[in-house]
């Protein structure tokens, strides 16, 4: 089944700081894990944060390895003004993203705040972009009734003129998430370069 893909007005809303504080246990968690992983792998040259919005991340990654290239990757979220140095958007889907957009050197790939469920073959994408050093974290709401539970308030606030497509859409994204929870660490990029591509699966929160 394809997921019902928002209108852009429904992901504007998303970015809005009163859903953003309705997400926040699931924010806090994903923010602690990529602190971690941006101190303890310093080979790491870019970060590439897909689903970006309004420049998601960026501060954090500044904040603790301003040595960093950032490339926000987002379709529909339009980016006005002068960017900071090191800082790049990349209006365009993933699944037509290509690796020479930016520069060499290991990259940690950000998955963020369930954007897989908006995307079409993320494991054929993620097989022809990686490479050895590389690290993908994907980061989506877990089964945990705490996590439902502050999703089908996230969605309520988003979604609330369109009561009808809360519930559509929350069981398609646990049922796509079912579905590619086997199979995304058996992307074959990660089994090609063994322990080159590292994953990590953030369940939040
Ligand atoms: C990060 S996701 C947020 C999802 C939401 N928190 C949820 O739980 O469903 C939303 C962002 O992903 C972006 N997006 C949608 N489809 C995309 C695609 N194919 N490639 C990259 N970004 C995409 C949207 O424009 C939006 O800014």
């Amino acid at each position: 089944m394809r997921p019902l893909l928002p209108a852009t007005e429904f992901f504007t809303r998303m970015f809005t700081s009163n859903a953003l504080a309705l997400a926040e246990p699931f924010l806090h968690h994903e923010a602690g894990i990529l602190k971690r992983i941006l101190s303890e792998s310093p080979a790491i040259k870019t970060v590439v944060v897909i689903g970006s919005g309004p420049l998601a991340y960026r501060e954090l990654v500044r904040h603790y390895r301003g040595d960093l290239v950032y490339v926000g990757v987002d379709p529909y979220y339009q980016i006005s003004g002068e960017l900071a140095p090191k800082t790049f958007i990349l209006n365009q889907r993933f699944e037509n993203l290509r690796r020479h957009s930016w520069g060499s050197g290991p990259c940690l790939y950000v998955l963020w705040f369930n954007v897989l469920f908006y995307l079409h073959d993320p494991i054929d994408q993620l097989n022809s972009l990686l490479s050895p050093g590389d690290v993908v974290v994907n980061s989506g709401w877990s089964p945990k009734l705490a996590a439902q539970k502050v999703m089908e308030e996230y969605f309520s606030h988003v979604y609330y003129d369109s009561p009808q497509l809360i519930q559509p859409i929350i069981q398609q994204i646990n049922q796509k998430k079912r579905s590619l929870k086997n199979q995304l660490p058996l992307c074959p990029a990660f089994k090609r370069f063994g322990n080159g591509v590292n994953f990590v699966e953030v369940l939040s929160s």
